[in-house]
């Protein structure tokens, strides 16, 4: 609490991977750290926000002063998320959320045979799209690792999610996962920026400042 940018904000953030389970011994993830999440909830009690951190496995310590809610699935943390939103002002979706999940989930371990196999898999939902269509006046900001056509898929995906802010960033074996450093390219209704490579502690402040700055904006509009 006290004094910050975002003294007496609630601010929810997703961060680190989910994990899919195909049965009790195995699951789909992905690659993502936490890193940017967790330096966001940082960031945001730095400025005087109440926190609460919704996150998938990470070995990250959760920064003082953040509340955390630990899940595992894609399903879980739409769930977890759902839970806490209703007193938030502001959504950050720093999480790596599987797409996809087995269409089916076995009680007991899945044998193995001599033949080759498939996996049928279903889409998950989409978390910081359904916050966003439940709470239009939320300030929402999510982000969109990307391999290919970064900035393009940046500005898209803040229209069709309906979202206040986007931050792009380049994914890869080069980039982003599991670093310390990144560099953001930045969309919201009006304007872009991009944040130099930095540490991912300075550019969530970086983000945090900007936050800040366009709520201000919205409100003056
Ligand atoms: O569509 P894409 O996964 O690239 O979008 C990335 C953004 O959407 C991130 O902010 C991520 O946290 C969020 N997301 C989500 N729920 C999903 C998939 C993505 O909140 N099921």
């Amino acid at each position: 609490g006290g004094d910050g940018v975002l003294a007496g904000r609630h601010v929810v953030i997703t961060a680190g991977p989910t994990r899919e389970a195909l049965d009790p011994v195995r699951f789909i993830t992905n690659h993502s750290s936490g890193r940017m999440g967790y330096a966001l909830a940082g960031a945001c009690v730095d400025a005087g926000a109440s926190v609460t951190l919704v996150s998938g496995p990470t070995a990250l310590d959760v920064p003082a002063g953040v509340e955390r809610v630990d899940v595992q699935s894609a399903a879980d943390m739409h769930a977890a998320v759902m839970a806490v939103i209703d007193s938030a002002d502001i959504f950050i979706g720093a999480a790596a959320v599987a797409d996809y999940r087995p269409a089916t989930t076995a009680a007991d371990k899945i044998k193995k045979s001599d033949g080759d196999t498939s996996l049928a898999l279903t889409r998950t939902r989409d978390i910081i799209a359904d916050v966003a269509a439940a709470h239009p006046y939320l300030f929402t900001l999510g982000f969109a690792a990307e391999t290919t056509d970064m900035q393009a898929s940046a500005r898209s995906k803040r229209e069709r999610k309906k979202l206040s802010m986007v931050a792009g960033n380049v994914v890869g074996p080069e980039h982003a996962f599991g670093r310390d450093d990144n560099a953001l390219f930045v969309v919201w209704d009006g304007g872009e920026r991009e944040l130099a490579k930095a540490s991912k502690h300075e550019l969530a402040d970086q983000l945090v400042a900007l936050i800040a700055e366009r709520m201000a904006a919205e409100v003056g509009l």
